[in-house]
């Protein structure tokens, strides 16, 4: 008899049982919010087209999809002295590039243009920043947010109550779960690395070490994780970021629900255009 109530609580331990989740004013709060669109000029599909087309064609001296790769969500799991950023759903972050130093899409992509190709041409960056803007992703986490209780399963929802309880939703907030703010690699207790951040932008000593926090919605599928690239163990990282983001230490239960939220999250659908 003992035994078997043991293994319930255990099976149950295990699923989550039938937690059902955080409060939904509290999701709704958190994570209803989604700057859908660039601020830019509405797309033609044509501009969208010629963009996907530039995108994969060699310009000067690389290709954008040299490096974020199509088929990999515009990502290649290797660092470019900073690590190639997923690409998929850009365009519905406040801030872009690793430290945060940008905020329009335009902008970004013209100095990836100069930067990474050496061509500055103006109707190539609308083409591709067009292109961008349509390469989006939809999942059961959106389902989810918009009032789909069973879009996520049991554990599923008790994973995301983890990550709100923990503290994870005061950076990586928002439908996008980050890429609306800034905050330092190292709020809670230092963290060593030798990329400066947005300090490199802008030379400020209050900006040192400050990242972006980025979306986490493909994080799942994207590693290696952070800036640089450095930890290839997801884990790892939820364990890093409990430690160094918010000082405090977590239990393996809590990595395991944190993590099977985040997969569930980058349960996407994806399209370009
Ligand atoms: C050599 C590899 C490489 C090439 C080629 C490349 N990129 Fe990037 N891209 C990166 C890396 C690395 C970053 C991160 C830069 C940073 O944060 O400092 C990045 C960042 C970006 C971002 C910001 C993403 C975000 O979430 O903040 C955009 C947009 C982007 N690239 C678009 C492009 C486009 C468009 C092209 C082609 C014109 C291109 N890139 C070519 C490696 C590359
Ligand atoms: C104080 C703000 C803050 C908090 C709280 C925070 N993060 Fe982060 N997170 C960041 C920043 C900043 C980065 C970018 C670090 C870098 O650039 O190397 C990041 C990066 C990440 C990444 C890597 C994403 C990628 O694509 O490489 C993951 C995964 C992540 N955080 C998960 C979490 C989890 C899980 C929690 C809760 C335990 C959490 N974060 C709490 C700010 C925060």
């Amino acid at each position: 008899m003992k035994t078997r109530i043991l293994v319930a609580a255990l099976a149950c331990l295990a699923v989550g049982c039938a937690d059902p989740g955080p409060a939904r004013d509290h999701v709704a709060a958190l994570f209803e919010l989604d700057p859908r669109a660039f601020h830019g000029a509405p797309a033609t599909a044509a501009q969208r087209e010629l963009g996907e087309r530039l995108f994969t064609t060699r310009l000067g001296e690389a290709a954008c999809s040299d490096c974020h790769r199509l088929g990999d969500h515009g990502q290649d799991g290797r660092s470019h002295v900073r690590n190639t950023p997923a690409l998929a759903d850009v365009s519905r972050q406040l801030v872009l590039g690793w430290d945060g130093g940008e905020g329009d899409l335009g902008q970004m992509v013209a100095r990836e243009l100069r930067d990474r190709c050496r061509v500055e041409d103006a109707q190539a960056v609308a083409a591709l920043t067009a292109f961008l803007d349509g390469w989006r992703t939809r999942g059961r986490w959106d389902r989810y947010v918009e009032g789909d209780d069973g879009a996520l399963s049991g554990a599923e929802r008790h994973g995301l109550a983890t990550f709100i309880e923990v503290g994870c939703a005061a950076c990586h907030a928002g439908r996008t779960l980050g890429g609306r703010s800034r905050h330092k690699l190292g709020a809670a207790a230092p963290f060593a690395t030798v990329d400066t951040g947005l300090h490199a932008v802008t030379g400020r000593d209050a900006d040192r070490y400050f990242f972006k926090a980025p979306m986490l919605r493909l994080a799942a599928r994207t590693g290696p994780w952070l800036h640089d690239g450095s930890v290839s163990d997801l884990r790892e990282v939820v364990r890093l970021m409990a430690r160094h983001e918010l000082g405090r230490e977590v239990s393996d239960a809590q990595v395991d629900a944190i993590v099977l939220f985040l997969q569930a999250a980058a349960d996407v659908d994806e399209r370009t255009g």
